[in-house]
């Protein structure tokens, strides 16, 4: 079973429909090409704010832009015509009042198209993600690690380890109460993921939280090993696109070192009965 499987666009509903059913697909997309390749395969692709380490280069996901955020939330819903568009909230965006947070999730989903909107933080943003939802604004909440508190998590730690357990259960709930309809859980210990997968009535989508989950996300360019910049242990690379495109771009360079390229084929002459358009 897949939520892609019907006719119409996957949204919110359909997603925690799958609970206890079948397992979620997801994968982050920030382009309109790519999501073309992801939409067929995915229940949900996430335009995560993890584009500013991806595509822009930064050194965390805190310099991020809500007009980053809109400008690749458009690009992705152009490619998408089944899979549910889920667009990151980026640091800054939400965390000072409801209001805030609705101001700008309501553009998020006027001018990208995108169904739903994610955000970090469990038990503090439950206020903000009841106000959200009570509006008409869909939030898949993200705990465990949030990479947004890199600062004063301290580094992209694991988070749920023995006494830290009890906290990521209470923001799980929390989220849940608040009327969040799904929950990323990243970087948490397997045998607590599936505890929270088990008592939580919505889905938990993990990334590096084992196997339990009822879905599972991870970052597009890590799979296909097109960022290699770090890999965290919950990375599998299914694809080594980088070496390929490295091995083909220094064949071109090759090629026009030693004029090889363009080949005939590949020129147009005067005579227009010999050129190929
Ligand atoms: O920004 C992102 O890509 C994410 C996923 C890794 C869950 O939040």
């Amino acid at each position: 079973m897949s939520a892609t499987s019907s006719a119409r666009p996957v949204l919110p509903p359909d997603i925690r429909a799958m609970k206890g059913k079948a397992p979620i697909v997801t994968l982050t997309a920030y382009t309109t090409p790519i999501a073309r390749l992801v939409d067929p395969h995915c229940d949900v692709i996430l335009v995560g704010d993890s584009l500013g380490m991806v595509l822009h280069g930064l050194p965390s996901t805190i310099g991020v832009t809500l007009e980053m955020m809109i400008l690749h939330g458009r690009a992705v819903t152009r490619g998408a015509s089944k899979a549910q568009v889920v667009v990151d909230m980026p640091f800054g965006s939400y965390e000072e009042s409801p209001a805030q947070a609705f101001r700008n999730a309501s553009r998020l989903m006027a001018e990208t198209g995108a169904s739903a909107v994610k955000l970090e933080g469990g038990t503090q943003m439950a206020e903000t993600i009841a106000f959200l939802t009570a509006r008409g604004v869909p939030v898949m909440a993200h705990i465990g690690l949030t990479p947004q508190a890199v600062n004063t998590l301290g580094g992209y730690k694991v988070v749920g380890r023995e006494a830290e357990a009890a906290k990521v259960v209470a923001d799980a709930q929390a989220v849940e109460a608040a009327g969040a309809y799904s929950v990323v859980l990243e970087k948490v210990p397997e045998n607590l993921a599936a505890r929270i997968s088990q008592q939580l009535s919505i889905p938990t989508i993990g990334i590096g939280a084992g196997v339990h989950c009822d879905g599972q996300v991870l970052v597009v360019d890590d799979m296909l090993g097109l960022f290699t910049d770090f890999r965290p242990k919950f990375v599998k690379r299914y694809a080594e696109l980088g070496h390929s495109a490295d091995e083909a771009i220094a064949a071109y360079a090759a090629e026009v070192r030693a004029r090889a390229f363009p080949a005939p084929e590949h020129t147009f002459q005067d005579q227009v009965a010999k050129s190929t358009k």
